[in-house]
């Protein structure tokens, strides 16, 4: 059992030593990474799913359960307890969605018991284009793709990481979406530039010039500026599928939307 991963300092792009002693993510936990373009965040995450050992260009240690993990966890990809999707995760099988979750389960010894339609549902609340399980997988979009894998990574999938690069533009993670993520009992982590998904999750990591500045904590102020930020984002979603749908704005609209 994976119960946490911790990671032991290395050295920004001067090689300065990073200013922290360990950070331990705990099973249950979300964490975002945030931080300017090319500040080292997919660097920070991929030392995760490399399971580095002092051996990539940050020279960060990672340990497992407070320990090194032995060579088979790091090279065998059927042991390694990590699932990474960024921009570029495509699906490449010949297979409907449906037969794709279906084998996924099979392979994991799991039985369908609604777990594919619910995968399927968890698929379709991260992206606005419904994915409909009779959909060969590689005609999906780039959003609908990410999203199903996530979806399987979390409903189906054994990995106990999970590492997103960059993924809010597969779609809309709502409130609802970070608590089902968080009762998974996964460590799921989001490089991330939307708000919300920062103010969302219980951990935020500040990285500049390729080290962790700073690890901070989701504060009571926060949360209530997560559900300012949902609600506004509810408005907009409103305005954007009444535009979608060739409707016109008018006053009464407006008056819905708009009114504090
Ligand atoms: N600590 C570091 N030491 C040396 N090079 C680093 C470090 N962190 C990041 N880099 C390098 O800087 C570049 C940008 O980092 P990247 O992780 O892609 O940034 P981001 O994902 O924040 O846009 C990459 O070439 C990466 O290898
Ligand atoms: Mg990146």
């Amino acid at each position: 059992m994976l119960s946490e991963i911790t990671i032991l300092p290395g050295t920004d792009k001067l090689d300065v030593m990073e200013n922290f002693t360990e950070i331990t993510l705990r099973a249950g936990e979300t964490i975002s990474i945030v931080g300017p373009t090319g500040s080292g965040k997919t660097a920070f995450i991929t030392d995760i799913e490399l399971l580095a050992q002092g051996d990539t260009a940050t020279g960060r240690t990672i340990l497992i359960n407070g320990t090194p993990p032995i060579d088979d966890i790091r090279y065998s990809p059927s042991l390694k307890p990590i699932t990474m999707i960024t921009q570029n995760t495509k699906c490449f099988a010949d297979l409907t969605a449906e037969e794709f979750l279906k084998i996924h389960t099979r392979a994991r010894g799991k039985n369908d018991n609604g777990i594919i339609s619910e995968t399927i549902k968890l698929a379709n609340s991260f992206t606005g284009e419904k994915i409909h399980k009779d959909a060969k997988v590689t005609i999906l979009s780039g959003g609908q793709t990410r999203s199903l894998l996530i979806a399987d990574a979390i409903m189906i999938g054994a990995a106990p990481i999970i590492l997103l690069d960059e993924i809010e533009n597969a779609g809309i993670f709502k409130q609802e979406v970070i608590n089902i993520i968080k009762d998974t009992g996964k460590i799921i982590i989001f490089v991330t530039h939307d708000p919300l998904i920062a103010l969302l999750t219980k951990k935020r990591i500040i990285i500049e010039n390729g080290a962790v500045k700073k690890v901070l904590y989701q504060n009571e102020v926060e949360i209530k500026a997560a559900q300012n930020l949902l609600e506004i984002e509810r408005r907009v979603g409103t305005i954007r599928e009444q535009l979608r749908a060739g409707d016109v704005i008018t006053d009464d609209v407006l008056a819905v939307n708009f009114a504090s």
